[in-house]
């Protein structure tokens, strides 16, 4: 098993999941998450994000961590109100300094950051301004994402510009379980849904206009990938319709989202599902939302089967009731790499980076002191080969990023699901590499070698 030599192997986390210290602590104004874990069973067990993993005070131990592991590259996200309290306006020095400090401990360990500039965290002051509803919020997007590039970019190359815009959109504005939690019709979601792509654009273009070496961004969309039931070519065929349209996924659909970004037009097939409910695209944007991008993310969690019908059309096979699942009851789905990559390749040519990949495991420490996971082992093992198989078949994969380095605060499931290669005692903050955190160390030691 030969990954090539300059294969990035990484882990993700972001800022609201881990950080803690949010609620005005120096100086850090309140996002949409801090409301939302507020309003009562929201959150599971009442959990917030107000202390977390406290990453903001330990983070000198965290990144010793990943040091420890191995780490080549490290995601993080960035809290927007951190370092804009208000969305827009004042900077706050304190919070603009904690990532400058954070991003020269990486690099000291030798670890690069690879930066999404926004991971769900949204301003409350703006939301109470219309939020992505408000046209206005991509140019405010754009003003913040400068305030980053200005101070990171000499040492940050890496850029992601928005996270999962699926789930902030759809789960934040559509299903309202996640933050800010509202139910809009439709025809509102769309037009969020577009204001968040013109923020990406913008944001792309920010960063190649201010970035003060030469950038690599993409983006870190998740979708429901399919993975063909068997190896004929008609089931191939079916998963990679099954894929591509928006008709079976919605809004949890690639195209729906990369489309615009990089062929500059919204799918045929979503806009005639969604009809006159489709978002309102005004005369250049969607010049603005399609930017050159290096790379495609791909955050791969849950997949669907498919199969051939008597017409060669997608249909779904239901996993069995007994079939293996993770913690959070999500089926545990390892050729979704092999073939949501290469799916993702032959629809966009562009390098694929895995920005997010890991499970939930109810986790505990052991009567021996270690966290023992073999589970957490086996299934990164055969994500992985998927991950080998994908590009044995001609696809170009940049690199890896585990989710995630730390258990943390996985949103309206609160502190029960965790995914960390890293055990947390939230009540004592102590860390605890899980077996699956040394496993992972001799991975990236052998490049692979060792799948
Ligand atoms: C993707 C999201 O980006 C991340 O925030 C979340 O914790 C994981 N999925 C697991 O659900």
């Amino acid at each position: 098993m030969q990954f090539p030599k300059e294969f990035v192997w990484g882990a993700a986390a972001a800022a609201y999941q881990i950080e803690g210290n949010t609620l005005g602590i120096d100086g850090c104004g309140e996002s949409v998450w801090d409301m939302s874990c507020r309003q009562d069973g929201f959150v599971k067990g009442a959990n917030t994000g107000s202390i977390a993993c406290d990453h903001y005070h330990r983070y000198p131990e965290d990144v010793a961590i990943m040091k420890q592991i191995g780490l080549q590259a490290y995601r993080l996200s960035i809290m927007w109100p951190r370092v804009i309290p208000q969305g827009t306006g004042a900077v706050n020095q304190k919070g603009l300094d904690y990532y400058d400090k954070l991003i020269d401990e990486l690099l000291a360990a030798g670890i690069d950051p690879w930066v999404t500039l926004f991971h769900w965290d949204y301003p409350l002051a703006l939301f109470h301004r219309g939020g992505w509803l408000n046209r206005d919020s991509s140019d405010w997007f754009a003003d913040y994402s400068r305030v980053i590039v200005e101070k990171l970019s000499d040492r940050v190359k890496h850029w992601f510009t928005l996270n999962e815009q699926a789930c902030f959109i759809g789960l934040g504005h559509q299903s309202g379980n996640h933050a800010p939690g509202i139910k809009l019709p439709t025809r509102e979601v769309n037009q969020a849904w577009h204001n968040a792509l013109m923020a990406h654009g913008k944001a792309v273009q920010v960063i190649r206009q201010y970035s003060k070496q030469e950038a690599m961004v993409g983006a870190a969309p998740c979708f429901r990938t399919s993975i063909p039931a068997s190896h004929n070519p008609l089931d191939i065929e079916a998963a990679r319709k099954a894929c591509q349209s928006v008709i079976d996924t919605s809004m949890f659909n690639v195209s729906w989202w990369m489309d615009p970004a990089i062929k500059g037009h919204y799918p045929e097939d979503g806009l005639e599902l969604f009809g006159k409910d489709a978002p309102k695209v005004e005369t250049g944007d969607m010049e603005i939302i399609c930017q050159p991008l290096d790379f495609a993310g791909f955050n791969c969690y849950q997949s669907a089967t498919i199969k051939a019908d008597s017409d060669g059309l997608p249909e779904h096979v239901e996993y069995p009731n007994d079939y293996p699942k993770t913690s959070i009851s999500w089926p545990v789905t390892p050729e979704a790499l092999r073939w949501g990559s290469q799916f993702l390749y032959e629809q966009y040519k562009l390098p694929i980076v895995v920005t997010e990949n890991g499970l939930s495991l109810n986790d505990w420490v052991s009567l021996d002191g270690k966290v023992h996971d073999p589970k957490r082992i086996d299934f990164l093992n055969r994500y992985l080969l998927g991950v080998k198989q994908a590009m044995d078949a001609g696809v170009d994969i940049m690199g890896y990023f585990q989710w995630s380095i730390l258990d943390n605060f996985e949103w309206a499931e609160g502190y029960g699901e965790r995914f960390g290669l890293v055990h947390l005692d939230y009540a004592s903050q102590k860390r605890t590499i899980k077996d699956s955190g040394f496993w992972y160390r001799d991975v990236i030691a052998s490049n692979g070698q060792l799948l």
